[in-house]
């Protein structure tokens, strides 16, 4: 594998900016070096005390004026639905019939799914992420095709089979028995090979029998490393449904809770209209939530608040999601200026450094990666974005007022643009760049 050194403005954040003081919660370089040996990073830090480590043959790339960041890790997002992205006027449950249903049952034939899978992939490292928690279809042929286009770029993937078996069209549903045997095979095949890891996947409990959310938790039982992903509390008609067919049930989250389907292997998307007793028991188990701005806007489904769900007396661990096709972009740049926006709705003001947190190192968090990607540490994996500052003529008119790096940065997620993301590296390997 090869060996080689990236010279930049390094931006990485190390701890948490909504407990820790923000000066504390990140590092920056304004010339820094990264070292980069078998798709890992060997040393970094100021240009001049790396170059005096470096071998003279071991090449340097340097992105004069650029910003190398950790890639962005996507907490939340539906390889299926890329089709379907921006489809009008209507909220969740007329959302998932309409549109989504039958852009999922084009994935029964494996064709359909490379093809897509492939686009997709590209796509993340287009927008500078390397990382991904990706749901599937029921059909176990889309895990296939997502886990090896993943592996062919050595991209660190999470995803699963999604087990559905009531309150949708046939053709995507399986049963209770069938989405466990699929999950099972499909761990056996994909858990752990190259950077694939699986996430046992029940879409939401809205389509999930009791016998089959049970047969989840027993694979949570059965693998101990194997993580979960799934939905809840993102729109109140979904809300007032999960409580008609779960009448025995305290809550939503008492649902999973029920299951054995809450601890800290898993990640739940939206979240946004939860008691008080519902986030405290998040916190009690680890589980964790996927915040998904975008999506929440576009679908019209309400106002996830951030500060209540990090409040420090209980916190709750938080990633961002695109949820493409709820969602509107693949950018976790766009991803983060609605999360900004959100929070301002709602009287906060979240900090730059809060953001890019949240997108890379809280999000590796979430999903139980962060001991090798989401920040740029010695012995993590070299998953780099590439950020150009000057990408286009308005940013660099801005970029040349900025007086920090937290003013620069968060004039660039709000101004987003994707011409900003220069190049992706994926396991040390060049995967993407913007010029070529
Ligand atoms: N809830 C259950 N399934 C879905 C989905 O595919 N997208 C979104 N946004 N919410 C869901
Ligand atoms: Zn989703």
């Amino acid at each position: 594998m090869s060996e080689f050194a990236l010279r930049g403005a390094i931006y990485s954040p190390i701890a948490d900016p909504f407990f820790e003081p923000t000066e504390t919660c990140a590092v920056f370089e304004s010339d820094g070096l990264i070292w980069i040996r078998a798709g890992r990073i060997h040393a970094l830090g100021d240009y001049r005390a790396v170059k005096d480590l470096l071998p003279d043959e071991v090449e340097i790339r340097h992105y004069r004026d650029s910003i190398l960041l950790p890639g962005f890790v996507d907490a939340h997002i539906h390889y299926p639905q890329v089709e379907i992205i921006g489809s009008y006027g209507t909220q969740l449950l007329e959302w998932l019939n309409k549109y989504t249903f039958p852009a999922e049952a084009k994935f029964n034939d494996p064709a359909h799914a490379t093809r897509i899978a492939e686009f997709f992939i590209a796509e993340l490292q287009r927008n500078g992420t390397t990382a991904a928690s990706v749901f599937c279809t029921s059909a176990p042929g889309s895990v296939d095709a997502i886990f090896e286009a993943a592996q062919r770029d050595n991209m660190l993937l999470l995803a699963g089979v999604m087990m559905m078996d009531s309150h949708a069209p046939a053709n995507i549903l399986d049963t209770a028995q069938a989405s466990y045997n699929d999950s099972k095979a499909l761990i056996e095949r994909w858990h752990k090979r190259g950077r694939c890891l699986y996430t046992v996947t029940p879409r939401f409990a809205l389509t999930s029998s009791p016998e089959q959310l049970e047969l989840a938790g027993a694979l949570m039982r059965e693998h101990a490393d194997v993580r979960l992903q799934s939905h809840i509390s993102e729109n109140r008609a979904e809300v007032a449904r999960a409580a008609e067919l779960y009448p025995e049930r305290a809550n939503y989250t008492d649902i999973y809770d029920h299951y054995g389907l809450l601890d800290q292997r898993a990640i739940y998307g939206h979240a946004i209209h939860l008691s008080e007793s519902e986030l405290r028991r998040f916190h009690e188990t680890g589980a964790n939530m996927a915040h998904c701005p975008t999506s929440n806007f576009f679908i019209g489904s309400g106002l996830f608040d951030i500060a209540k769900t990090r409040d420090a007396a209980r916190p709750v661990t938080v990633g961002l999601g695109t949820d493409v096709g709820g969602g509107t972009s693949f950018s976790m740049l766009q991803t983060m200026s609605e999360a900004y926006k959100m929070a301002q709705l709602l009287g906060i003001s979240v900090t730059a450094a809060q953001c890019y947190y949240l997108a890379t190192l809280g999000s590796a968090q979430a999903l139980g990666i962060d001991d090798r990607v989401g920040k740029l540490q010695p012995g993590y994996a070299a998953d780099i974005a590439v950020m150009d500052p000057r990408a286009t003529p308005l940013l660099s008119l801005r970029a040349n007022v900025a007086e920090s790096i937290d003013e620069l940065l968060f004039a660039l997620m709000i101004c987003v643009d994707d011409r900003a993301i220069q190049a992706t590296y994926v396991a040390g390997e060049l995967a993407h760049v913007r010029d070529g």
